[in-house]
């Protein structure tokens, strides 16, 4: 429907490229607001590893848009010309990719095609995720039914070729087909038609990269294999969840060294066979750093190594093996001109351990500031004072904006421990708590559509 030309911008002297509407969908409503709404979607992911856009308009009645020019090959075209990359090159592109879609998750946006056509690469290295043609936002409209026809289904997760709703585990499930098509040199199904790759989605078992090549860890299959699981629930349970395992299979891939790290490694390289040759056949090439170091650990040092790691841990965390705090949802913080209540009855659904029931603000019609409210908060009780040092918010309304209050009686006061930040599907809070407090408040300052749902709040 478009095309993409390098252009040259005359007053700030430099290249840029411009994507311009065919003539053809000048009067075509739909291609037209799906291109306005490319831009402006771009426009809320400013990410090092999401192509920058710098401007949108329209010539006579053609549609365009101005992004910087990335110079480089999409990556389609350094697999073609590759072939199967090394773990470690195919684990540096999808690990950028991971961090600028979780940053759009985040915002509230789903990509929806995630494709390597849709990746750029810079000349250093650096990958550059563009073409949110398609993109959906979350708080705007729910979860979203595919809607438009794809190019390709060569990357369309089971539930999107179903046509049923998508989210960010899609996203998930097309970034998993990427990188497996980066390691094997191919995509794990083929076919001849759209319709049969889509159903090969939809049907074929996920398909093991180890298969293809043996060379590859286990952890590396078993983490792409979860990204391609077929149920959204049975995929990580967020993009960042994905990253953080792709950047300890990266830290395995290039045999680290340093550290928590390599002691990690080694634990997670003897575990699958115990005092059997088979792990130092997983890792082919990958063996010299990691493996001495595993091959000199007696079961005595492995103990002494994961009691280390704790140690390590707690120390940073939970100030020396204290258990874990647990924080109970008690009561909704709504100060004049609030009516000092907000859904009362479903306060201790924001501490139940369950992610699907959630506590809810009311519905406002209009921004909080609007009708003079300066927020809306809940209120959760750790039991005790205790020195937090974070706070985990879960949410299925991502987008709204919140701070964190700390007070030492339920009825505040409260001051702030935590500035205010966009709240996405899972947030951490880093509280700045010099003092202990046994009461804390998430303080929600701005809602994205016309209330926001507190699923589950935790201690970090
Ligand atoms: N900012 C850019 N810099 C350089 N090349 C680009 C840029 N944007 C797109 N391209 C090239 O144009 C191709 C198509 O761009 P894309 O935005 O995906 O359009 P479409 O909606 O037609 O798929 C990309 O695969 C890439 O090769
Ligand atoms: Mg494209």
């Amino acid at each position: 429907m478009s095309s993409v030309y390098r252009a040259r911008d005359r007053v700030l002297e430099r290249q840029v490229a411009i994507k311009l509407l065919h003539e053809q969908f000048v009067a075509d409503e739909g291609a037209v607001e799906r291109f306005r709404r490319e831009a402006t979607s771009v426009a809320q992911v400013a990410h090092e590893n999401v192509v920058t856009v710098i401007d949108r308009g329209e010539d006579g009645r053609r549609q365009f848009i101005v992004f910087e020019l990335v110079e480089g090959p999409n990556l389609k075209e350094v697999v073609r010309e590759r072939g199967p990359l090394p773990a470690a090159d195919a684990l540096h592109y999808a690990i950028q990719i991971g961090r600028a879609l979780g940053f759009a998750h985040e915002q509230g946006l789903v990509h929806r095609d995630v494709k390597p056509q849709n990746v750029l690469v810079a000349p250093d290295g650096r990958v550059k995720v563009t073409d949110f043609g398609i993109a959906r936002t979350l708080e705007l409209e729910g979860l979203t039914r595919t809607g438009t026809v794809l190019g390709t289904s060569e990357y369309v997760a089971p539930e999107q070729a179903r046509g049923e709703l998508v989210g960010p585990a899609t996203d998930i499930y097309a970034l998993g087909v990427v990188l497996f098509e980066l390691l094997a040199g191919e995509v794990p199904y083929g076919g001849d038609s759209f319709v049969a790759i889509a159903m090969r989605h939809v049907n074929d078992p996920v398909p093991s990269i180890r298969a293809r090549r043996p060379d590859v860890a286990w952890r590396l299959d078993t983490a792409v294999a979860r990204a391609l699981a077929k149920s959204p629930a049975d995929r990580f349970p967020s993009m960042a969840a994905l990253v953080t395992e792709l950047e300890a299979c990266l830290a395995q891939a290039s045999g680290a060294a340093d550290g928590e790290t390599a002691i990690l490694t080694a634990l997670t390289t003897v575990q699958p066979a115990p005092g059997s040759g088979a792990p130092a056949a997983a890792l082919p090439g990958r063996k010299r750093s990691v493996w001495p170091l595993v091959a000199g650990l007696t079961g005595l040092v492995v103990a002494a190594a994961i009691a280390m790691i704790f140690a390590v841990r707690d120390n940073g965390e939970t100030g020396g093996g204290t258990p874990a705090v647990v924080l109970r949802a008690i009561g909704a913080w709504d100060p004049p001109p609030g009516d000092g209540q907000e859904h009362d009855a479903e306060i201790r659904l924001a501490t139940d351990g369950d992610p699907a029931t959630a506590w809810s603000t009311e519905r406002y019609g209009a921004a909080l500031a609007v009708i003079g409210k300066q927020g809306v908060g809940l209120v959760v009780d750790a039991g005790a004072a205790v020195a937090l040092k974070r706070l985990v918010v879960q949410t299925d309304t991502p987008g709204f904006t919140a701070e964190v209050l700390a007070g030492d009686a339920a009825g505040g006061p409260f001051t702030r421990v935590a500035d205010e930040r966009v709240v996405g599907a899972r947030a951490v809070f880093g509280l700045a708590t010099g003092a202990s407090h046994r009461y804390f408040v998430v303080w929600i300052t701005t809602l994205a559509g016309d209330a926001a749902r507190l699923n589950e709040v935790t201690a970090g």
